[in-house]
């Protein structure tokens, strides 16, 4: 039944995004509550094998892309075992890592048929990489970066902006693009449990854009949206590269949003930002059909921001506690 993710707004998930752990070996402030978080007891979480269940049920319904997050995905064990499984579904396979770990995978990748890296830098200051992630991995991960680079990846890199703390590296990342065929993606911060997010320390679109064209009058273009990007393109006339904005905050794509989101512990969530959740491991375990779970949570998802919809509810955060921590849900 192909039809069976599509939600009561007409809208088609054809993306699933699974969180293979809560485990991180960073810290990212933005991310993780300063003194972690409860994990969840190892018999509650997803083995590979269920894992590999699960997934291939989405794919019977139509899922055509599966993105691997975490925590940090490529800390988890078996981290091999399960990327091998579900490369062997006709999926396109995506990967959001913060590449501490992802070197050593590279052969993997490319006998998996893997093109693309997604790694997460919110810094290119090696003091500040290690304000924000809370460890002292920037050599490590940069290096891998050029790395990937070398061995002929595509690669997206992710920086969420925090006011007065990254924001004044906008132009040395755009400066990245000049000369390498990369894309840097600015991320507006979003607000989670525990990440003392506030309106004041957003960098939205629009201040992007600001900067943007003060550092390069007349050299920016627009790049086309691909179908249900999550992010806004552009590039610098003449630089190889391209750089992009995901502004979940000030500009959400929820009108052409097709993605669901399976946590470690196994549950489905319609949106990134609403805390409604629906267990799929336990009936899993229990041979109960997933199915009618599926599309009841298809039900329930919200038009817009998981509900919060107005500046009003996102900006309350007695909302935020509401949803999990950004490490639990893998973004
Ligand atoms: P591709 O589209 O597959 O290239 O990747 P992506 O951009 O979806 O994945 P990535 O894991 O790199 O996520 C980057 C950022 O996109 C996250 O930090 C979130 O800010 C944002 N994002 C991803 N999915 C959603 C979503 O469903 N809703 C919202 N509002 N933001 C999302
Ligand atoms: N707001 C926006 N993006 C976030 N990420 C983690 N926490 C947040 C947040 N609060 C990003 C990570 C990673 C992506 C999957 O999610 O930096 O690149
Ligand atoms: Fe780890 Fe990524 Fe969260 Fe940073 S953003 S703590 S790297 S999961």
């Amino acid at each position: 039944n192909k039809n069976i993710l599509t939600d009561n707004f007409g809208r088609k998930h054809t993306y699933l995004r699974i969180s293979l752990t809560e485990k991180c070996n960073l810290r990212c402030t933005y991310c993780m509550p300063a003194n972690g978080i409860p994990l969840t007891p190892k018999k509650h979480l997803m083995t590979s094998d269920e894992i590999y269940e699960i997934a291939k049920g989405f794919v019977d319904f139509g899922v055509t892309k599966i993105r691997l997050t975490g925590g940090e995905p490529m800390v988890r064990k078996d981290f091999s075992i399960i990327l091998e499984r579900l490369a062997s579904l006709p999926v396109e396979i995506g990967i959001t890592t913060n590449g501490v770990f992802a070197d050593r995978f590279i052969p993997l990748l490319k006998k998996n048929n893997i093109k693309t890296i997604t790694i997460s830098i919110d810094s290119l200051q090696k003091n500040k990489f290690q304000k924000i992630t809370r460890r002292n991995e920037f050599d490590k991960v940069w290096n891998t970066i050029q790395l990937f680079h070398n061995e002929g990846f595509a690669i997206k890199l992710n920086v969420v902006l925090i006011k007065n703390f990254n924001d004044d590296e906008i132009i040395d990342f755009i400066n990245l693009t000049k000369d390498q065929n990369i894309t840097v993606r600015f991320i507006e911060f979003m607000p989670f449990d525990g990440n003392q997010w506030n309106m004041e320390k957003l960098v939205s679109l629009q201040d992007i854009l600001d900067k943007v064209h003060y550092a390069f009058p007349l050299q920016l273009s627009r790049l086309e949206d691909l179908p249900n990007d999550t992010s806004k393109n552009y590039k610098i006339n003449n630089y190889q590269g391209q750089f992009a904005v995901i502004s979940s905050v000030t500009n959400p794509f929820c009108d052409t949003c097709n993605r669901i989101r399976l946590t470690a512990d196994g549950k489905l969530k319609n949106c990134l930002f609403s805390g409604n959740e629906f267990s799929l491991l336990q009936p899993l375990r229990d041979k109960k059909p997933l199915a009618p779970i599926i599309e009841n949570a298809l039900q329930h998802k919200f038009k817009s921001r998981g509900g919060m919809d107005t500046s009003e509810k996102l900006e309350n955060p007695a909302l935020h506690t509401q949803n999990r921590s950004m490490i639990s849900i893998g973004g």
